[in-house]
């Protein structure tokens, strides 16, 4: 397995400030992973995140130790408009990602950017509107779409420049239950038909972790967990870095069961009818 997303020991101050934001973080994610982050606010997910599309330190400056590796190549000596050819970021609010006249405008407006020709533009703008399930809506403005329906235009948007890797911070915490569980499970097909690398930070666990293969702990900037996800979510230490745990995982932990189901479906297919 090759790696694409390697951290070595990797810790940033941001400028100005003491404490550094995150330390000696070290974790790889391989092809095809989906990589679910957790940890309270202000443990330096984003931080992480920032350390992979290259905006730092690229766009925040401080002191910048060890080494991060998208795809082989160091961050660090990579320009961002190279970094963003193979990583695709999209933003807890969909309003900062999507602004043109309509939803086929918005899912093109990465593409123009990036100088393709209005034949290949119409063919991905065709195909991301596609995978999104959002074909419908590509004459309407964004002001008349649901909030659901503006992140999958955001997400389609990423999607069309065919990004190896996507990057979502907290995509669903504007989004009602439901859809919230709709936008998961969609990035969980792109994952499925694509083998697109997937980095998901999420507060819901109980959404996220059904979708994703390998799990990250932050507490206070540094790494307390790092693996497989149906190993890392009964530890511990979960509990001790802040993050609430799944009522269904707690409820397995209590019954002794090592190998956790993720879904309550799958906990009543293969626990209760067994
Ligand atoms: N631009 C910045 N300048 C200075 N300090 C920053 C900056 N951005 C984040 N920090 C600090 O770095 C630490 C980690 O922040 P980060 O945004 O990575 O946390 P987070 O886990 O994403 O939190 P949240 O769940 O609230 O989004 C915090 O102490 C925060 O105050
Ligand atoms: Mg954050």
């Amino acid at each position: 397995m090759t790696a694409v997303i390697e951290f070595k020991d990797f810790s940033f101050i941001y400028e100005g400030e003491k404490e550094a934001a995150v330390k000696h973080i070290s974790f790889s994610v391989e092809k095809g992973d989906i990589l679910l982050i957790a940890g309270i606010s202000g443990s330096g997910k984003s931080t992480i995140l920032r350390a992979m599309n290259g905006l730092i330190p690229h766009m925040y400056n401080g002191v910048y130790e060890g080494e991060v590796l998208i795809e082989g190549k160091s961050v660090l000596d990579t320009p961002m408009n190279e970094l963003s050819r193979s990583i695709g970021f999209v933003f807890q609010n969909p309003e900062n990602q999507i602004f043109a006249f309509s939803v086929e405008r918005d899912v093109a407006f990465g593409l123009e950017n990036q100088g393709f020709s209005s034949e290949e533009i119409r063919e991905r703008v065709a195909w991301a509107t596609g995978m999104l399930g959002i074909s419908d809506l590509r004459k309407m403005a964004p002001f008349e779409l649901s909030d659901g329906q503006k992140q999958r235009t955001a997400i389609a948007g990423v999607l069309a420049l065919k990004p190896n890797i996507l990057i979502l911070d907290e995509p669903t915490s504007l989004l009602d239950p439901l859809t919230a569980k709709e936008t998961l499970a969609l990035i969980s097909d792109l994952n499925k038909e694509l083998g697109l690398t997937c980095i998901i930070v999420e507060h819901r666990l109980e959404l996220a972790a059904p979708i994703a293969n390998k799990m990250l702990v932050i507490s206070k900037g540094e790494v307390r967990n790092f693996g497989r996800l149906k190993d890392v979510i009964v530890d511990p230490v979960i509990y001790l870095s802040g993050i609430s745990i799944p009522p269904l995982i707690e409820l397995q932990k209590a019954l002794g069961i090592d190998d956790v189901r993720l879904t309550i479906d799958s906990f009543i297919r293969e626990i209760v009818h067994r």
